[in-house]
């Protein structure tokens, strides 16, 4: 097999932005991940081709919304068609919700919200990675267990494998981190 960077499985995230003036639109991504924790950094990676890549060129904002199982149709839909013709809100049956620091909405169906500003552009061969600081999070409270943390049965995520070319539901929980120092 040739070299490739089929890392697995990775979410499958829905990513609101606005240019301007633009209506906003929705993109669907697993090229994503966590850059670092402070300050709170992620990437996204996005081919220039993407009507959302020169979205997010102009504004330098977006907001990563993770969907939960229900809304598997949605992620297809907003990952194969272009905003530049369509109106994926309406077409993908989502709302706009204003977010609290960026002009991005949030997709209110969406559980988990990161509002997010772009910090650094990388260019990277196909895509461009827009390493971008979490400036604020919105959780529906449904989902958190009682400590006030996501509950990821509740959350019910979605994840992506590259190299099947499927989604995937995650599975039990194996272990809290550290559990093999214990007796
Ligand atoms: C599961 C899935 C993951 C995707 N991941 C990426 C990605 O990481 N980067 C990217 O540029 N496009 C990715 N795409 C393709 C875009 O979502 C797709 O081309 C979309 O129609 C672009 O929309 P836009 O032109 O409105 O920006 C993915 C599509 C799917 C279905």
């Amino acid at each position: 097999m040739e070299p490739n960077p089929w890392l697995f499985p990775v979410p499958a995230i829905l990513v609101s932005c606005k240019g301007g003036g633009g209506k906003p639109n929705i993109i669907t991504l697993a090229w994503c991940g966590v850059a670092a924790s402070v300050p709170p950094m992620v990437s996204i990676g996005i081919r220039p081709s993407r009507y959302s890549h020169d979205l997010i060129m102009a504004s330098q904002e977006f907001v990563i919304n993770i969907p939960s199982r229900k809304l598997a149709r949605a992620v297809d839909l907003c990952g194969n068609i272009s905003g530049r013709k369509t109106d994926k809100f309406k077409a993908a049956g989502l709302t706009a919700a204003a977010a609290k620091k960026v002009k991005a909405p949030v997709i209110k169906e969406c559980p988990v919200n990161l509002e997010c500003q772009v910090r650094k552009t990388l260019t990277l061969g196909t895509h461009t990675h827009f390493l971008a600081e979490v400036v604020a999070v919105q959780v529906e409270a449904g989902v958190l267990d009682a400590k006030g943390k996501p509950d990821m049965k509740k959350l019910d995520p979605i994840a992506f494998c590259p190299m099947a070319d499927q989604y995937y539901a995650l599975g039990k929980a194996l272990g809290r981190h550290g559990f093999s120092k214990k007796k």
